[in-house]
């Protein structure tokens, strides 16, 4: 059970909602502020805020450094902070995210309807105190709208900020590395080494777990990787397995996927697990394909698993691309498993151009030289993230031996989430790191 109690640890150590912290000084209104400036001597209204659009010579200055001021239409709060590029804020958007006591639960949640409010917001008055900012609106008199300026720091939308986003998202490749290593004692006896761990599969999208006892059920709901008479998944058979993601006939397939090798026969010949990071093979192809890439975008798959002859008889379909790009053209997911793809079921004209796009990709999946190949040894668990990660094995002979993985899934969200609990429980910035993982989403 070590990975559940993995993460039992960090939910009891890091409860999810961390509190910013609260300063004791009273909050100064603009008056207070602007005292010294003999221009100013009454609250700020807009009128005046008209003046503070240009924030290099009229602003209002926080303790955390940052200044800001009003477009001169009310429409656009302007942040300048100590550092970093400017940021702005339109009314509407403050307006969603406004925190007072009316508008949020103390969890975060929102308790309004957007239709609560009127469809503009233009600021009429604005105060700042220490640590957030107050907003009137000229539509909605006498809301009060309130939003700390961390809050502001942290979703910032300019430009920069979403392009180092971006890049600051990247998973890392390891095209000079091997695959990333840790023993089992690391990850249970630090909160850094737990970190690490977790690190380790959110950058590189994989992690070989070393020194776990071998026996059944160290991880925790499994299934069984064991080669049967009659198995009702190829994977429990001595066959090879061709590159592939798990279970895409769901809308949401599993996350990470751990396999904890129980016991694998020095006489067993072949068997070695394959891993490849996809998000670099699309990358690649959309360089050296556009077209296909594109097609491979555009035209849905179909991804299936009919079996009624079984326990538990399924029945499930699902038709989507391959590829999933987001509203920036990135690539949000992939979405490859030949194994289970049902018949095509596109419009007469696509198909060929889908069947030339399939077989291009699927060959620079199989000669990719990205391609990691690790032999599991008794103790070992392969642990990586199915949503970026194709994995799949060689064929092999058992010559009287035995190879037994026990696997188990855990949502992928839920992995990312508590990475960051953790993470920001040991004094990394809010939100940060934060690597794409291939949920459908880029952010
Ligand atoms: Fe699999
Ligand atoms: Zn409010």
């Amino acid at each position: 059970m070590f990975f559940r109690r993995a993460l039992a640890q960090i939910q009891r150590h890091h409860p999810l909602s961390a509190r910013l912290p609260c300063t004791t000084r009273p909050p100064r209104s603009t008056v207070e502020l602007l005292k010294a400036d003999t221009s100013y001597n009454t609250p700020l209204t807009l009128t005046q805020a008209v003046s503070l659009s240009s924030l290099t010579q009229n602003s209002l200055e926080a303790e955390t450094g940052a200044s800001i001021g009003v477009s001169k239409d009310g429409g656009i709060l302007n942040v300048k902070w100590q550092e970093g590029p400017d940021a702005r804020f339109h009314g509407v958007w403050l307006r969603h995210n406004c925190h007072c006591d009316q508008c949020r639960a103390p969890a975060g949640q929102r308790k309004k309807n957007v239709l609560d409010y009127p469809e503009t917001a233009t600021i009429s008055d604005l105060h700042l105190h220490d640590d957030y900012v107050a907003l009137s609106w000229y539509e909605e008199k006498g809301h009060v709208t309130r939003v700390p300026l961390q809050f502001l720091r942290q979703h910032c939308y300019s430009k920069e900020v979403l392009e180092k986003r971006d890049m600051d998202s990247r998973p890392k490749t390891y095209s000079q590395e091997g695959i990333p290593q840790i023993s089992l004692k690391d990850v249970q006896n630090s909160q850094e080494g737990l970190l690490r761990w977790l690190e380790y599969i959110s950058d590189y999208g994989m992690c070989l777990v070393k020194d776990i006892p071998t026996k059944p059920e160290q991880i925790a709901k499994t299934f069984q990787v064991v080669n049967e008479p009659d198995p009702i998944n190829i994977a429990y058979s001595v066959s090879r397995l061709n590159l592939h993601m798990d279970l895409l006939n769901y809308e949401s397939p599993p996350g990470l996927q751990l396999l904890h090798c129980l016991s694998f026969d020095s006489c067993v010949t072949g068997g070695g697990s394959h891993l490849l990071d996809v998000f670099h093979v699309a990358e690649r192809f959309r360089e050296s394909h556009p077209q296909e890439f594109r097609d491979l975008a555009r035209i849905p798959a179909t991804f299936q698993r009919i079996h009624f002859e079984r326990e538990n008889p399924v029945y499930m379909t699902f038709q989507r691309p391959h590829i999933l790009l987001n509203h920036r053209d990135e690539i949000a997911a992939v979405f490859w498993t030949q194994q289970n793809e049902g018949p095509l079921a596109v419009a007469e004209e696509d198909v060929e151009a889908y069947y030339r796009a399939y077989r291009l990709f699927a060959a620079q999946i199989r000669f990719s030289d990205m391609l990691k190949c690790v032999k599991l040894e008794p103790g070992d668990a392969i642990v990586f993230n199915n949503r970026r990660v194709l994995h799949g094995r060689e064929e092999f002979t058992l010559n009287g031996g035995r190879r037994h993985l026990e696997g188990c899934y855990v949502n992928i969200d839920e992995f990312k989430s508590h990475y960051r609990c953790l993470s920001h429980a040991l004094g990394r910035p809010v939100g940060e790191p934060a690597r794409r993982v291939g949920n459908q989403c880029w952010f």
